[in-house]
């Protein structure tokens, strides 16, 4: 029986993480290969349009919600447009006449595409078709979410980690799924951050298995069925865990993956990615995790204290690891001499570890058609070529839309510019002690002075934490 294809626009993908939504603030982004606006219209709908206005094209994501009437107005001459994409207001029309303006609103050219939006699990999902049909199709299906998190009660979750991390990485949407459903990366994530002083545990369940030295991928299978799901099993042995643990992987595509690791008494632990596909060259990935199983009171205190941007911090030294040679095998599979022919004839995957690889692999050129770039026609074009600090450009692949690493930073920024406001003060202090014939080894005038160098110490550290929002390298060689 032929198998029916899979169509990559009639899915749900989580775009946005609504708590790091601005609802004042229209939100630019893509989504297989389409310009689109994310947007809370006057009634507190999550809105998302073609990011492209119907009278001059200008990007409607420059626009700004209109304070009088929760409207999207666009910048270029001011029409604005209600959550159902129609135009509301046309000012030149209206210049002209009444009639002319009311006339011009009915027309459907003045309708922005609209696409199907819903938020759940705190994320605002898109359908990436525009149109009645697209509206009536989305409604009979559901978002890939984690199951078993969505059936546990409130009370039972133990620790949340990961804290919806999201960042866009500038590397191919099937390299990213692939890299992200492989466990059996051997990275040197030796974490330098200051941040892994802090409940490195946390994450812990992710962390662990990258330490590990044996993988067994067993019970490769795929689902037939709705969501194309293909699981398989993961057993890894880091030296200090014993038995070995074993945790059940499983790819949902287009856009879901998912480890969970069970314990005792129904108790678990599961890690879940989002990989979603922005634009032929660029990828989206949302972390979340969560901790189902009993903990000392303490730790469940000190964990629900941690500012997100901690764990997002941690993340994002984790993906640095990957991405520092992610880019250029991304780069590689798409060259044309030789390399990105054909996936069987370029990889070479000879131990069960690999399992997960050929698991994807066979359903993305098989199921998946060769990707949806592929899938809508569309001329591959090369990878770009990017400099390191694009490469691993954390401000702009993450901290930029991310309000709690976005406030960490500028406190740095504010600190540092205090402590050396400070640092000069106690200079002028201790001067002033001098003038006043303090003699220089004396209390008066030393402790300004070291009350200045240590202003100045502490400033030089902040500008090291500051550069962890905005870009740090990553040298696998410097590593453990
Ligand atoms: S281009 Fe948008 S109002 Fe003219
Ligand atoms: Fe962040």
């Amino acid at each position: 029986m032929q198998e029916e294809p899979f169509v990559w626009t009639k899915h749900w993908y989580p775009l946005a993480v609504v708590e790091d939504l601005n609802p004042q603030k229209p939100f630019a982004t893509k989504l297989l290969g389409k310009d689109l606006v994310i947007w809370q219209d006057a009634d507190k709908q999550w809105r998302c349009f073609e990011d492209i206005c119907p009278h001059r094209l200008a990007p409607l994501s420059q626009g700004r919600i209109e304070p009088s009437d929760g409207s999207l107005q666009c910048s270029y001459h001011g029409w604005r447009f209600g959550g159902s994409g129609a135009a509301i207001a046309i000012p030149q029309a209206a210049h002209d006449s009444p009639q002319s303006e009311r006339t011009s609103l009915a027309s459907k050219r003045s309708c922005v595409a609209t696409y199907p939006v819903q938020v759940q699990l705190g994320l605002v999902w898109v359908w990436p078709e525009s149109g009645p049909h697209a509206f009536i199709e989305s409604s009979a299906e559901q978002p890939a979410l984690n199951q078993r998190v969505k059936e546990v009660a409130p009370e039972d979750v133990a620790l949340t980690t990961n804290q919806n991390f999201v960042r866009d990485f500038p590397v191919a949407y099937d390299i990213l799924f692939e890299n992200i459903s492989d466990q059996a990366r051997h990275c040197h994530y030796t974490l330098t951050s200051f941040a892994s002083m802090f409940l490195l545990w946390t994450v812990l369940s992710h962390l662990a298995s990258q330490w590990a030295n044996h993988f067994e991928v067993t019970n490769l299978n795929k689902d037939k069925g709705p969501g194309d799901a293909y699981t398989y099993d993961l057993e890894w042995s880091p030296d200090a865990i014993k038995p070995p643990i074993n945790q059940k992987v499983k790819g949902v595509p287009p856009a879901y993956i998912e480890y969970f690791t069970p314990k005792e008494d129904g108790k678990f632990t599961a890690l879940w990615f989002y990989v979603i596909p922005l634009d032929e060259h660029s990828t989206r990935v949302i972390n979340h995790a969560v901790v189902v199983q009993p903990l000392p009171k303490l730790v469940k205190v000190l964990a629900a204290a941690r500012p997100r941007w901690i764990d997002h911090l941690l993340l994002n030294e984790i993906f640095d690891g990957d991405m520092a040679y992610l880019a250029q095998a991304s780069a590689n599979s798409k060259r044309r001499d030789g390399f990105g022919n054909s996936w069987a004839q370029d990889y070479y995957l000879p131990a069960r570890a690999d399992g997960s690889v050929l698991g994807w692999r066979k359903w993305y050129h098989k199921q998946g058609g060769g990707g949806f770039w592929e899938a809508s026609g569309r001329e591959a074009t090369p990878a770009p070529v990017l400099t390191r600090e694009q490469l691993l450009d954390r401000y702009h692949q993450h901290t930029q839309n991310c309000p709690a690493c976005s406030k960490a930073l500028q406190q740095l920024r504010t600190g540092r510019k205090q402590l050396l406001g400070l640092a000069a003060a106690l200079l002028l202090a201790a001067a002033a002690q001098l003038g006043r014939g303090a003699p220089p080894i004396s209390v008066a005038a030393a402790a300004p002075v070291l009350g200045a160098l240590a202003s100045v110490w502490l400033s030089e550290k902040f500008a090291g934490w500051q550069a962890k929002f905005v870009y740090s390298d990553y040298d696998h060689t410097a590593r453990d």
